[in-house]
């Protein structure tokens, strides 16, 4: 058995990003729905990330999320800074520019190895929302007058966004030959995170040397919905080397599987690496090394990202080792020992920050 830090880590056979409907799955059909769930669980073994078509996530929340996001962003340093992130069992508030380094290292060690390598501190920052009930734990709310304001807007979200986690994990379930209420114990209270995300204006040469906005990792939950602008620039490890864009597509979520998923699967399912980089550039049409050159001489400057990730989590207080029917009669048996899914964030997150 593998040492309990190891994470799976894999990546996709086929550069192209399948898409899956969720009207199937939100809609129960006991004609259309087994089909959709034995889709979706395919993606998730090929490439371990996918376009979800179809969201229940009304357009105007999302445009909400986004403004606020955005205003939040703009405020002074001092107002953000009283927002602070303060530690990983709480995952809650502020990060500032270099707070965070996302990797693959699994100790402070290697990951700050990689923050003084050639991709350098992440060039962004971030706000994280958690579950508003968690005793001990509060969330850390900026002063917003709006009308529908801020925490009543990202509690909105929240709540969309985990039963979404448990619709999925449903559709799993049931991919998986298991009830379909399997799951429905794990994604119970919702130990999930809702994380607004800025990567910052910058100049053209802020890429070079292979410097990133966020460094190749994998994600460490259940599964991840993210939200992107149209700006671009988030990339999926293949699996025979190099990178595929999953290029921004209006009104899509995209899904991807994080290391626990890949444990609980017992390994079917892949935790597929990716980063955020260099975004398509502003000059289009021209050979790159002559954009690049010409993006130099101009003072052009990329504009701006957002996005908006929602972590899901199996429960805090879950045990999670290899689903049933995963292990039995395979060679090798079970690849991971059983893990605490809070205690198993808590050290992914501890040697990131
Ligand atoms: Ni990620």
């Amino acid at each position: 058995m593998a040492p309990s830090a190891v994470s799976p880590q894999s990546s996709p056979s086929d550069p192209t990003l399948p898409f899956i409907s969720l009207a199937p799955l939100l809609s129960y059909d006991p004609s259309a729905t087994p089909r959709a769930a034995a889709s979706l669980l395919s993606a998730l073994k090929t490439s371990g990330f996918l376009y979800l078509t179809d969201s229940p996530i009304p357009p105007s929340l999302l445009s909400r999320v986004y403004a606020l996001s955005a205003e939040f962003f703009a405020r002074a340093a001092a107002e953000k800074a009283a927002l602070a992130w303060t530690t990983p069992r709480a995952n809650r508030g502020y990060s500032g520019m270099g707070m965070e380094k996302t990797s693959l290292g699994l100790s402070k060690e290697e990951v700050s190895q990689e923050r003084r390598g050639e991709e350098g501190e992440d060039q962004k920052e971030s706000f994280e929302i958690g579950r508003d009930d968690e005793d001990g734990c509060p969330n850390r709310w900026p002063q917003n007058d709006g009308d529908p304001g801020f925490k009543a807007t990202m509690l909105d979200f929240f709540e969309r966004c985990k039963r979404l986690h448990a619709t999925v994990m449903q559709a799993i379930a049931l991919a998986l030959g298991l009830e379909s209420s399997f799951f429905a114990d794990y994604v119970r209270r919702g130990d999930n995170t809702l994380r607004l995300l800025h990567y910052p204006a910058v100049p053209a040469g802020a890429f070079s040397g292979g410097r990133v906005r966020a460094g190749l990792h994998s994600d460490y939950g259940s599964i991840t919905l993210l939200f992107q602008d149209g700006r671009g620039g988030l990339q999926v490890e293949k699996r025979g080397g190099g990178f595929v864009d999953v290029t921004p597509v209006a009104g899509t979520i995209v899904m991807n599987a994080g290391d626990l998923l890949a444990r609980w699967s017992n390994g079917l399912v892949q935790s597929t690496r990716h980063r955020v980089v260099e975004p398509p550039p502003p000059l289009w049409g021209k050979g790159k090394e002559e954009r690049e050159q010409e993006n130099r001489d101009q003072d052009v400057w990329y504009p701006p990202r957002y996005s908006v990730a929602y972590f899901c989590n199996p429960d805090f207080d879950r045990v999670i080792e290899a689903l049933p029917g995963t292990w039995e009669g395979r060679e090798g048996g079970k690849l991971w020992e059983a893990i605490n899914s809070g205690a198993y964030l808590e050290q992914r997150l501890s040697a990131t920050y």
